[in-house]
């Protein structure tokens, strides 16, 4: 059987590092790229304890066109084909939408979106030359309801809900398949790596007591409710592997849940419900 090739982007920590060790761990030849390559060094220690040969580094930031062209380039030429593009890089911006910039918003879409438009289309032809691949886009829980003081970064994954389920349309006629995970809370840097927006970092914001209740209940929910990143590296896994894989795949109990209250509630109950978090 020839070997699968799978790129996964911002392998650096948290689901990126997770997935590319699973993907390599399960035969794949994963290429973890990342912005900084210097931040490998504990992928690679693993790599070289388990010997997993089949586990590549490759330098790719989502927000330079150069570096994405250059890494997919790369890893097509050594390996003559790409399978599954896992589209995994982001950060998080919270802030009430008031007290958010324009600057911050177009930071916070240049990864978590255009980053994740230009690495899709980069691999795309590629994948439609050879009429198969896997697309996985790293989604949110909160990239299907909107939540207080993640305004900026909860519309950046609706943005790419929307973006996924059309061009699946377009892409299956060539043998290509789109999925979306879902997260909810996982054990990640991703709340130390999150930017406050400037004004609401100001205690004498209108917003602060949006902002103070919010820090808590992420607090509460990372203590008591949140998963771990090998549970979403499994689940991306899982969709990788199906025959015919689903388009969506909630990871994590406390996004099932929030997703079976949705699903059973009105919106206005729900939107009830979550203000009194
Ligand atoms: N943790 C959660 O609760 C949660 C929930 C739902 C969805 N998610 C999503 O899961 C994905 C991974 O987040 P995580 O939780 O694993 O957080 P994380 O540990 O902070 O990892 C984020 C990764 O993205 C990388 N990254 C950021 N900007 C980049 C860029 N311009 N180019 C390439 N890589 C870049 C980071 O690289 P550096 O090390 O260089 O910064 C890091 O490797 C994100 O898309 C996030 O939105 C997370």
């Amino acid at each position: 059987m020839n070997q699968k090739t799978a790129i996964v982007t911002g392998s650096s920590s948290g689901i990126g590092k997770e997935i590319s060790l699973i993907l390599a761990r399960n035969g794949y030849n994963t290429f973890a790229t990342m912005r900084n390559l210097d931040k490998a060094s504990e992928l690679k220690f693993i790599a070289d304890s388990e010997n997993l040969q089949s586990l590549h580094f490759e330098q790719l930031d989502v927000t330079n066109p150069n570096s994405v062209q250059d890494a997919i380039t790369n890893i097509n030429n050594k390996t003559g084909r790409i399978d599954i593009l896992v589209n995994n890089a982001g950060y998080g911006l919270i802030g009430a939408f008031e007290d958010t910039s324009i600057d911050e918003v177009k930071d916070q879409y240049e990864t978590n979106f255009f980053g994740l438009i230009r690495t899709t289309q980069a691999v795309l032809p590629i994948m439609r030359k050879q009429e198969s691949g896997l697309i996985v886009n790293i989604s949110s829980g909160v990239g299907r309801f909107g939540i207080p003081t993640l305004s900026s970064y909860a519309s950046t994954k609706f943005a790419l809900e929307g973006l996924t389920e059309s061009m699946s349309y377009e892409l299956e006629p060539f043998g290509i398949r789109t999925v979306l995970v879902e997260p909810g809370v996982i054990k990640t840097n991703f709340f130390n790596s999150t930017i406050v927006a400037k004004k609401s970092q100001d205690s004498n914001s209108p917003y602060h007591g949006f902002m103070r209740s919010m820090e808590k209940n992420f607090t509460e929910l990372m203590k008591n409710n949140s998963s771990t990143p090998e549970y979403v590296a499994k689940v991306v896994l899982e969709s990788i592997t199906a025959d015919n894989p689903k388009l969506r795949y909630l990871a994590g109990q406390d996004v099932e849940q929030w997703m079976d209250a949705k699903r059973k509630m009105t919106d206005e109950e729900f939107h009830n419900m979550f203000k009194q978090m």
